[in-house]
């Protein structure tokens, strides 16, 4: 692969995370920003990503969609899902028939979407479990260790081979069961958070935030099994897991909610409510939960 021929789109916590993964293994890298002060803010002090307490600078070429000039071999995606359907008919300026597309987006839905846009390239869903904080435009910092997870097909070991040297990444045969655990996870730890106004413990804290917690996740549960999916690990056991050890962080929804921002709601709770609706499967707790967090969200702003 020739340097230069790889784009990430999105440079917030993990794009630009991804983008320093590759531009050490392959020298070169184009980062799509959102306008021309970020295009600026990156030619003038690059991007840096802070890992273990070390701080690293990358210069990659910032682009934004009006400068857009060629077609990619590999388009890593790292915005939020509620970005995507913005912007999904421009990123035809970027691909050609060989590209191949990483959704790492959380949720169900962006993947999805993107198959159904771009049907004839190879699109792979990542699910990442390593944890960042965006401190800025091209700016990031890990606060918590993880793996990315892709999904097995023709073109996962050359995305493994570009990432691996940075960061450690699983190659699975089955993607959608690693996505829906991690859905039904999210579901139960986001919206209980901004419920609670609190870090990520409250979950296994308080016992009513349990409650609340384990019963999104069981809904979720009586739909991943009526769509046949086998999870890769038991689900309420993951979310007390996942729980404990990220007890001390404020997860990303209580912060778009803090902040006053959009959240990736619908593509979690919300697809947990989606898909029980075709299945005839009630989801009384997702339900509330999508409309709390949309609630408290308006009211912040
Ligand atoms: N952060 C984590 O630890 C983590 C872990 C696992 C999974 N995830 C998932 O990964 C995805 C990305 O999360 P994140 O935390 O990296 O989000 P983030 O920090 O908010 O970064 C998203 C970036 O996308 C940019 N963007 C949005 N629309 C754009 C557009 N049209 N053109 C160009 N850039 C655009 C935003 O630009 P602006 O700065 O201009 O708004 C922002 O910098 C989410 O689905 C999240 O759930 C995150």
């Amino acid at each position: 692969m020739e340097g230069g021929d790889v784009l990430v789109i999105g440079a917030g916590a993990l794009g630009t995370l991804i983008g320093y993964a590759v531009i050490k293994s392959l020298d070169s890298l184009d980062i799509l920003v959102r306008d021309v002060s970020k295009v600026e803010n990156i030619l003038e002090r690059g991007c840096r990503a802070s890992i273990s307490g070390d701080e690293y600078i990358y210069r990659p070429r910032p682009v934004t969609w009006d400068t857009l000039d060629k077609r990619y071999n590999i388009i890593f995606i790292c915005t939020k899902a509620y970005d995507i359907p913005k912007f999904i008919d421009k990123l035809s300026k970027a691909i050609d028939e060989s590209t191949i597309l990483v959704s790492i987006q959380n949720g169900i839905g962006s993947l999805e979407l993107l198959k159904s846009r771009y049907q004839y390239n190879d699109i792979y869903g990542a699910v990442i479990s390593y944890g960042a904080v965006k401190r800025g435009t091209c700016d990031t910092i890990l606060t918590g260790y993880g793996e990315i997870v892709i999904e097995k097909g023709g073109y996962s070991s050359i995305i493994r081979d570009i990432l691996e040297p940075t960061l450690k990444v699983s190659i699975v045969d089955d993607i959608y069961s690693y996505r829906w655990l991690k859905t039904l996870v999210n579901a139960g730890i986001n919206p209980v958070t901004v419920i609670f106004n609190d870090r990520n413990g409250v979950v296994i804290e308080n016992r009513y935030a349990w409650e609340i917690a384990s019963k999104a996740v069981e809904e979720g549960l009586k739909v991943v099994n009526a769509l046949g999916i086998t999870l890769p690990r038991d689900p309420l056991n993951e979310l007390y897991d996942i729980a404990y050890r990220t007890r001390d962080n404020y997860s990303s929804m209580y912060q778009d909610v803090l902040r006053g921002c959009e959240t990736e709601i619908d593509y979690i709770n919300g697809a947990i409510v989606e898909y029980g609706e075709k299945y005839n499967i009630d989801t009384p707790v997702n339900k509330y939960l999508v409309l709390t967090v949309k609630g408290l969200s308006i009211w912040r702003r």
